[in-house]
């Protein structure tokens, strides 16, 4: 089998022979910082991240149609992380790794400034209870570390199938960015870009996307001082889309569950071997 289904959308690339595969986990986070890029990955290339990267499908197809990149994808979640590192490993990729880790303790930290070619955030989460709302990620000041962390002209790549974030995004990301919304999915994935994607599409949610480049005129400290002028994420997430977010795991259980027999019917071959 070396075609992968999720939702019945072939995951991309195809498992090379286990000779070929990599290592693509990044096993010492946190580390003191600044994150060596040359290190990782011997090179300087164009460097793109993916922040909530979830099962990795997007950052994967990237790397893969992108020789040239460089690629970190983060997520503060490890059974993703997880998933996300194998398919990378079976498809032999060198320009990408993945680390478990919060999205904006890289960025502050860990990220040097004027670093990076495209941040992209797909679906962040949008945390149904009151009590969570400081848990969102698009926030003023995590807007400000995302404008630090790209280079003049970088670009950040936002999708949420929550109108109520949505809303909110299009608030806030203008202040930073030169923000255009992107009605059509994406040409080279039109089932989606994404594991949320391709499930929020599936279920007839609506999709907004969108690009923004980076407001180069705009210096650190002015950033941060706008920041402070504007309104917190506190918008409704409408309940009913957590229904959504139900099945998603759900579903996330059962591939991890099948990856694991799978994995274990491997060890049964390979000992009776
Ligand atoms: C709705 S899922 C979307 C995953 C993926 N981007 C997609 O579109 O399929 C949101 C992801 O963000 C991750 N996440 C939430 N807060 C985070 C944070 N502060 N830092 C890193 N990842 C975070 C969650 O663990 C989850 O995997």
């Amino acid at each position: 089998m070396d075609v992968e289904l999720e939702f019945g959308v072939p995951f991309p690339g195809r498992i090379v022979p286990q000779a070929n595969w990599t290592q693509t986990a990044i096993k010492r986070l946190p580390i003191p910082g600044p994150f060596n890029w040359r290190a990782l990955f011997g090179r300087e290339a164009p460097r793109i991240i993916d922040l909530g990267c979830g099962n990795g499908r997007f950052l994967i197809a990237h790397a893969l149609a992108h020789p040239e990149c460089d690629h970190l994808g983060v997520d503060c979640l490890p059974v993703v992380i997880r998933y996300a590192v194998r398919r990378a490993n079976q498809r032999g990729l060198t320009n990408i790794r993945f680390a478990v880790a919060d999205a904006r303790e890289v960025l502050e930290r860990l990220i040097p400034p004027h670093s990076v070619a495209e941040i992209h955030i797909y679906h962040p989460q949008p945390y149904y209870d009151l009590a969570d709302v400081h848990r969102r990620l698009i926030a003023p000041k995590f807007l400000c570390l995302v404008h630090r962390a790209l280079q003049a002209g970088g670009k950040l790549y936002i999708q949420s199938d929550n109108p109520g974030y949505w809303d909110y995004i299009g608030q806030i990301v203008p202040i930073f960015f030169d923000f255009q919304e992107h009605e059509h999915p994406w040409p080279e994935a039109p089932q989606g870009r994404t594991r949320r994607e391709i499930l929020a599409l599936q279920r007839g949610l609506p999709v907004f996307r969108g690009i923004g480049i980076r407001r180069d005129y705009l210096q650190e400290a002015e950033a941060l001082q706008q920041a402070e002028a504007l309104p917190p994420p506190v918008f409704n997430a409408d309940r009913r889309l957590f229904e959504l977010d139900r099945l998603e795991r759900l579903a996330a259980h059962a591939t991890v569950r099948k990856h694991v027999a799978g994995a274990n019917r491997l060890g049964t071959r390979r000992r009776k071997r």
